[in-house]
């Protein structure tokens, strides 16, 4: 801010506390004329006592007034005056994160030391990744953790890029991008239906149309390197399981000739820039333990 802009708005500060005080004194009158007086105005037979103000009410004024003041010489409010104070919104939010580290900074460290597997079991842990995944995950992977379209389901035994905690805790804090390149340049339309064929064959599903024969053929060659031989999967490159009945894209024969033409980019954003170690210490053991906990143990929390 220009100096011409910080002088401008402490003129008008100035003026207006200045302007507002002439108000309350000019207007002040102390003695009453009479308790049956009145000030003449008279609004449809309403008429108007000409009183005093009440001196509470008075004084309640000149004390704001003087907090005004007080206010505006320990606080930064006078154009880029400072304050005495030297209070600034960045050094509260400081000294807030401060005291929250001084009092969860603590409980942090101590599930930091502990093993995700045991970290996974303890229920205020729990409840910590809990809200730390209510805050930073369920917009994508839903509230109960069980995903939507794109977004995998991460309560389930189906994992895209790995099981294991170490895993997880690679996901969460580099991210992870699912790419699969369109095919149907390649392969064709009659490729597509027919490969479409085989990936549901994979799954023991009917295909409606396309030759399976073909369809391996052509998986062999293109889709195997990802894949797997037979249609596992690989976390290497985050290819899913084509065999089992957890779809990321929909399981209709439609979907999945939808996944080879135009292939697919999936993004999971990397968090470890924005949480700390410790955080993501707490969110790799809840979400490990939505489907590693026997369920019983996970119900009753
Ligand atoms: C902007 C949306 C988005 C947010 C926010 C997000 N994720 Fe993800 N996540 C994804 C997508 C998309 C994938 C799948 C990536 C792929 O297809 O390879 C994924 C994958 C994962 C996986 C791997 C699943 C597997 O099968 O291997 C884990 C674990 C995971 N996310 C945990 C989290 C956690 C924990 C958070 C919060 C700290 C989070 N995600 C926040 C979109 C998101
Ligand atoms: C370069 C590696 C790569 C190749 C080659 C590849 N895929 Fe994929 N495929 C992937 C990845 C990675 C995903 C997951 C994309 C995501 O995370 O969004 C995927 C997803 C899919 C899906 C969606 C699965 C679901 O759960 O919805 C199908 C179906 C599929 N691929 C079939 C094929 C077929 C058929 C071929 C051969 C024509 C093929 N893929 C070739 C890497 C590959």
């Amino acid at each position: 801010m220009s100096n011409f802009w910080s002088a401008w708005i402490i003129v008008l500060t100035v003026l207006t506390l200045a302007g507002n005080a002439w108000v309350l004194l000019a207007n002040r009158k102390t003695v009453s004329r009479g308790p049956d007086t009145t000030t003449g105005h008279n609004y449809d037979g309403i008429e108007e006592y000409d009183n005093p103000l009440p001196a509470w009410w008075f004084w309640s004024f000149v004390l704001l007034f003087l907090f005004s003041i007080g206010y505006l010489i320990a606080y930064p409010g006078l154009g880029s005056f400072k304050g005495l104070l030297g209070w600034t919104q960045v050094n509260q939010l400081e000294k807030e994160l401060a005291a929250a580290q001084e009092r969860y900074g603590p409980i942090f460290d101590r599930y930091a030391a502990m093993p995700i597997e045991e970290v996974a079991q303890d229920p205020q842990a729990r409840q910590m990744g809990q809200r730390l995944f209510a805050n930073n995950c369920s917009q994508c992977h839903g509230v109960d953790a069980r995903g939507s379209f794109g977004f995998p389901n991460l309560t389930d035994n189906d994992w895209l890029w790995g099981s294991s905690p170490e895993q997880i805790r690679q996901t969460i804090t580099h991210g992870r991008q699912g790419v699969m390149p369109g095919w149907e340049s390649v392969l064709g339309n009659k490729g597509v239906v027919d490969v479409t064929a085989y990936v549901l064959s994979l799954s023991g599903r009917e295909a409606p149309a396309g030759d399976i024969n073909a369809g391996e053929q052509a998986y062999k060659t293109v889709c195997a390197t990802c894949h797997g031989p037979e249609g596992k999967g690989d976390i290497a490159f985050g290819a899913p399981n084509l065999t089992d009945d957890i779809w990321l894209y929909g399981s209709s024969p439609a979907w999945i000739q939808q996944t080879v033409r135009y292939g697919r980019n999936n993004v999971m954003p990397a968090f470890g820039e924005n949480l700390e170690p410790a955080k993501i210490h707490l969110l790799v053991a809840y979400v490990w333990g939505l489907s590693n906990l026997d369920a019983k143990e996970t119900a009753s929390r």
